[in-house]
């Protein structure tokens, strides 16, 4: 049985301005700017070997002190998370599928050896942090409050084994379209140089090593003009994996909906399995299987895949455009604008703020 953290209260006394506050929110960007506190709770091994959660505290954001010989700079023994919180008319302000996350957390935690959180404290540090910064979540179309817990391996220990002192904490950002401006579709490179994941290895975690890997590629993709990168399995016939940052879906002209299934290197999406639902109640028949690039290519080219597009919390739906590869390219699938990606988003968006109703129990 685990014990309920009570988190204590250090308000900032420098919080920005009402006057800077709504200038940051006017144009929030992604991931640009933060807000006044920052949730964090503390974990140490004790001499007996046991280790436990303790000192949870809301307290001012800013830089954090830490041993140049911690861990997490060395063997980059850190997970993350990223969920949004939304502001409702009534004033109310809702996160989505936060249980989810959670739940994701301990999957990443157990890979990277870092110790479980309680899904309690979890949600206790978003509520916590919320309160503490509610007036900085946007209320603009598509906009919302990011946060992101992460866990770090604080101890000072230059040894290869999992920290005996660890850190989690929540900072929150508000956040507007993930590529800035009006929603477009995105264009994607294709890498071939460059694996996400492997068998075994860490890419069902969110870890930063995952996406610390993702941007030589992701470089390769903008001096190629666009601006995510796809990964495929090479071993596996060329099957399409994930985004730097997102799943992918694909819609056909026959009402399947297809996305990779989860294959133990794919990020188990919490936007990724809302889209399942979601569309298995319209009636689409969804797939989680092998699509290959050839599959995508010959597809489009066929006029059989209508439509593909990105999720992810921060990318919330994207249609994708052009798939550009090395002297090759998969043109914009027909239905390029996304209607069908563009519906669900909707769907999806309403429930978030508040327009459609959350029958399914999605949001705290
Ligand atoms: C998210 O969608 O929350 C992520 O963590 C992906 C990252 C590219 C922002």
């Amino acid at each position: 049985m685990t014990e309920t953290l009570e988190f204590t209260q250090q308000r900032s006394d420098r919080p920005k301005s009402a006057e800077e506050r709504a200038a940051i929110l006017a144009n929030p960007g992604f991931g640009k700017h933060f807000t006044d506190h920052t949730a964090v709770v503390d974990y140490k091994v004790d001499a007996d070997g046991s280790g436990g959660w303790s000192n949870a505290r809301i307290e001012p954001y800013g830089p954090i002190m830490m041993d140049p010989a911690a861990a997490v700079l060395h063997y980059g023994q850190e997970i993350f998370e990223g969920l949004k919180a939304y502001q409702h008319d009534d004033g109310s302000v809702w996160t989505f599928r936060a249980e989810a996350n959670a739940a994701r957390l301990n999957t990443s935690a157990r890979r990277l050896a870092l110790p479980e959180l309680p899904e309690e404290t979890f949600i206790e540090s978003l509520r916590q942090l919320v309160a503490a910064d509610k007036a900085w979540v946007p209320t603009g179309d598509g906009e919302a409050l990011y946060l992101r817990p992460f866990m770090i391996a604080t101890e000072a220990f230059l040894g290869v084994r999992p920290a005996h002192e660890v850190s989690y904490r929540v900072i929150a950002s508000p956040a507007g379209n993930y590529w800035g401006g009006e929603l477009k579709p995105v264009s994607i490179w294709l890498s071939d140089r460059y694996s996400r994941a492997g068998e075994g290895g860490t890419g069902e975690a969110k870890c930063g090593g995952n996406y610390a890997a993702s941007l030589a590629a992701q470089l390769e993709a903008e001096a190629n003009g666009c601006q995510q990168v796809l990964f495929l399995d090479k071993f596996n016939d060329n099957a399409i994996e994930e985004l730097g940052g997102m799943n992918v879906f694909f819609v056909f002209k026959d009402g399947s909906l297809v996305t990779p299934e989860l294959n133990g290197h794919i990020l188990h999406g919490v936007t990724r399995s809302s889209v399942i639902e979601l569309a298995k109640d319209r009636g689409l028949d969804v797939q989680e299987r092998k699509i290959t690039i050839d599959e995508w290519r010959d597809g489009v080219a066929a006029g059989d895949i209508t439509e593909a597009f990105a999720c992810g919390t921060a990318a919330v739906i994207t249609p994708i455009g052009e798939l550009k590869a090395d002297g090759w390219s998969i043109a914009s699938p027909s239905a390029g604008s996304g209607e069908v990606a563009m519906s669900i988003r909707q769907e999806l968006l309403g429930i978030q703020t508040g327009a459609v109703e959350d029958s399914r129990g999605w949001l705290t």
